[in-house]
């Protein structure tokens, strides 16, 4: 693919690539969304430097690719429902998504991805790691590959549930919403999903999200379920993104796992993050 209206630098050989000659501040024209769409799709996550955007004009850029998701347990950016503030303080010994995951699949549908922007980042640390889920499948054998078409991964939210909130909460800045006890059934997706716009198959599975296969216990899906979740992230299908001020990272949530580091003891990590809704995994 050649590109009239951006430049496109991959990262790493298995994913991401960091974009060049755009301002997200400012009304995107067809051509240039549509590059950076492409790009999006052939990177499967993608970054720039150095924006200025304000919550609106991160909200508007999200809604170029859908519709916006509101988190079901996180307390909100206030005045901003879409926006989820991913923050750590100094004092913190927690953070938000230091576990290998893609985001929100106990929902039916999804998100498509995530726009995450860097307002305060440690001078060092708090890099962002992905991983792609095309190569963790392309690289398994033929035969563990006909055996898992015809799997479903059994999904569940226990990991933001009301009883783990108050513990989380205490050790962390962003918070989980107190004293929310709506319930969030388990959803079941394919354990392989075509990427609607690629084509090309993904493994989909994770293990803070996953617990059993359809139709088998955890304890019998176990064995199986660790051997894809530490598949899954094998150095070589990774990339790692380094955060500056006024980063950009938007990851493909259909063909991706991410996970943030937590190397920054004392320091303060700020970001805000817009995520797209997406379609029922097939
Ligand atoms: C997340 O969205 O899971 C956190 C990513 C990050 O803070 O780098």
């Amino acid at each position: 693919m050649t590109y009239e209206h951006i430049t496109v630098e991959p990262i790493a050989g298995a994913c991401g690539a960091e974009i060049g000659g755009v301002d997200l501040s400012q009304d995107l024209d067809d051509a240039t969304f549509g590059e950076i769409k492409q790009a999006f799709v052939d990177n499967q996550v993608i970054f720039f430097r150095d924006q200025t955007l304000t919550e609106d004009q991160h909200k508007d850029f999200g809604k170029r690719f859908g519709t916006l998701n509101i988190h079901p347990r996180y307390v909100p950016l206030e005045g901003h429902p879409e926006i989820f503030p991913i923050r750590k303080d100094p004092e913190d010994s927690r953070i938000v998504g230091d576990s290998w995951h893609h985001d929100l699949t106990h929902l039916p549908e999804p998100p498509l991805g995530a726009i995450l922007y860097g307002l305060d980042v440690p001078p060092v640390g708090g890099d962002t790691m992905f991983a792609s889920q095309y190569l963790a499948y392309e690289t398994l054998s033929d035969g563990l590959k006909e055996t898992l078409e015809s799997l479903k991964g059994v999904h569940d939210n226990r990991i933001q549930a009301p009883n783990v909130t108050t513990a989380r909460n205490d050790e962390r800045t962003s918070k989980l919403r107190e004293g929310d006890n709506s319930e969030e059934p388990e959803c079941e997706h394919p354990v392989v999903i075509t990427h609607p716009e690629s084509g090309r198959k993904a493994l989909y599975v994770n293990k803070i999200r996953t617990h059993r296969f359809a139709g088998m216990t955890e304890e019998e899906s176990r064995p199986l379920l660790d051997y894809l979740c530490e598949h899954a992230i094998k150095p070589e299908f990774t990339c790692r993104f380094r955060w500056r001020k006024g980063s950009i990272a938007f990851w493909d949530n259909r063909c991706v796992m991410h996970k943030a580091l937590n190397d920054y003891p004392g320091h303060k990590r700020y970001m805000n993050r817009v995520t797209v809704n997406g379609t029922r995994p097939v």
